[in-house]
């Protein structure tokens, strides 16, 4: 019944459902996929003629676009034809964590899963896969079933049934079209072993047998919250060794490297930096803690909402360390941002460190002059909740009047003039070659470099008559002359 899958809708065109659709259309050229969002603005961008102007910025993505777009691979906003059509529908809908109600700041909101199980059940003929895409609490699976039947109750239509699958995305943004193509592992949990084998046959047609994990349905759903809880940790981790290297002398990459050295550890995952952002770590540690909680489990809870609240503890401690070094004030002192979002190659700025630690200098009464080669500056506007006061050409006021620090954008790197200093956030290859020699000149001195990613040559920036504060690197406790 379900092993002749030619029709493949995918309810949400966002940072998961884009790309994964993409690169599946592009290895399955037999297949139909359509992906379908009620953004008119998100599915109207997909279509732009122009790849720059997709709504996603992943490296190699344009150019699979290029290639599949409108042969095998649609993106509108009919959800009710792409669900009559379909023989599978991955739900691919944003699953935030929850503002209000029970669970608020904790649990994920499913109210989009839910919309998208009710779309569903409203308009599927015959027998449907549907494939919970998304990350989800353990147990969704349920709830998405109890929808879908209980909608078989009010339905004339006999020939209506629905296997209910769990195939969490592992992709990690900034490396989505090799990660999606190459993938460690995919994860295929279920009940219902005929759906299971048909929907890894897909799979199949570019993944390794030895890759494709089935498992129970509850399995794979935590296995993905576990996953997304386990990688924040270890960001958290080797942060928190690099505040330790900071008074102790010690330095964090040459701690890092060796700690990597242990094939049990591996080196992976153990750069020290501003924090963990985008939109994924938070929510699904937290959602794991409601889940612990729930059960009774709160030991465990706060186990990891430890993970989240070093987090925040840390981005905070980089924004005081900028005030610390430039006097203790940073009023009308202009610094350069240096990256805004939440890690390279990727244009996402959900959670991203560069939020708090704007936000932090801003309040300190800085003026900023953002830089980031693939944010715009409305989507920083969105994430500060502060307006922009300045465009490019205009100078910024310094008077005294303006008692609140103020940003602007650049859309060029000519942004040192006056700078006390700069902040380097997202580890973009482009600030790995900014001429120090030459930039430092047109900064008052003595000017600062905060670089929060290692990737500065430190010899270059000290030479240049900079000071250097990098991450982890106690190494101006082992020098008679701190600064
Ligand atoms: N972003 C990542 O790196 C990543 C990686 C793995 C898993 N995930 C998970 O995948 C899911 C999607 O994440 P994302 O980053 O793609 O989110 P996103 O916000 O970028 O995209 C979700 C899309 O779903 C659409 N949508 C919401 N409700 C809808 C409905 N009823 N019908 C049609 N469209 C609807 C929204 O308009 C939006 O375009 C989340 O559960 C997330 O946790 C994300």
């Amino acid at each position: 019944m379900t092993s002749n899958i030619k029709n493949i809708c995918c309810i949400g065109a966002g940072f998961v459902g884009g790309p994964t659709m993409t690169v599946m259309a592009d290895r399955c050229p037999d297949l139909i996929f359509n992906v379908v969002d009620i953004s008119e603005e998100r599915i109207s961008s997909w279509n732009q003629n122009d790849l720059s102007k997709l709504p996603i910025f992943e490296p190699g993505l344009k150019e699979l676009i290029e290639k599949n777009r409108n042969k095998n691979l649609f993106f509108s906003t009919k959800l009710k034809n792409a669900i009559e059509n379909a023989d599978l529908i991955f739900i691919s809908v944003n699953t935030p964590t929850k503002l209000i109600g029970l669970g608020a700041g904790k649990s994920s909101d499913l109210k989009w899963v839910e919309a998208s199980a009710r779309e569903v059940a409203k308009f599927s003929r015959g027998h449907t896969i549907v494939v919970e895409k998304s990350t989800l609490p353990v147990r969704t699976a349920e709830v998405i079933k109890k929808i879908l039947y209980s909608s078989l109750e009010e339905t004339s239509e006999k020939d209506v049934s629905f296997s209910v699958l769990s195939n969490p995305e592992f992709l990690a943004e900034g490396t989505a079209i090799n990660d999606l193509e190459n993938p460690d592992r995919i994860l295929i949990g279920g009940d219902d072993k005929e759906a299971m084998l048909s929907l890894s046959r897909i799979y199949k047609k570019w993944v390794p047998d030895h890759k494709i994990l089935l498992t129970n349905i509850w399995s794979s759903e935590l296995a993905k919250l576990a996953s997304n809880a386990f990688l924040a940790q270890r960001i958290s981790s080797i942060n928190s060794i690099s505040t330790i290297c900071e008074v102790t002398g010690a330095d964090i990459r040459e701690v890092g490297m060796a700690i990597g050295r242990d094939s049990r550890i591996g080196s992976k995952f153990l750069e020290s930096g501003p924090g963990f952002g985008g939109s994924c770590f938070k929510k699904d540690i937290l959602n794991l803690a409601y889940l612990a909680e729930y059960f009774g489990l709160e030991d465990i809870a706060r186990y990891w909402e430890g993970v989240v609240n070093f987090n925040i503890w840390h981005q905070r401690r980089i924004s005081k360390i900028i005030v610390e070094k430039l006097f203790g004030t940073i009023s009308q002192k202009r610094i350069v941002i240096l990256g805004f979002a939440f890690k390279a190659n990727t244009n996402d700025t959900r959670e991203s460190a560069a939020i708090k630690i704007c936000k932090d200098l801003i309040e300190e009464g800085a003026d900023l002059i953002i830089h980031d080669p693939k944010v715009t500056q409305n989507q920083i506007e969105k994430e500060l909740k502060i307006k922009s006061l300045f465009n490019n050409s205009e100078e910024t006021d310094l008077s005294p009047k303006n008692k609140l620090g103020q940003w602007r954008f650049s859309e060029t790197y000519d942004v040192f003039d006056n700078a006390h200093a700069a902040v380097i956030l997202t580890e973009w290859e482009d600030y790995k070659n900014i001429d120090w020699l030459v930039e430092s000149k047109k900064m008052v001195r003595p000017a600062w470099i905060f670089d929060s990613r290692s990737i500065v040559n430190p010899q270059e920036v000290t030479n240049a008559g900079l000071n250097l504060w990098r991450l982890g690197d106690g190494s101006s406790k082992n020098k008679k002359n701190d600064f």
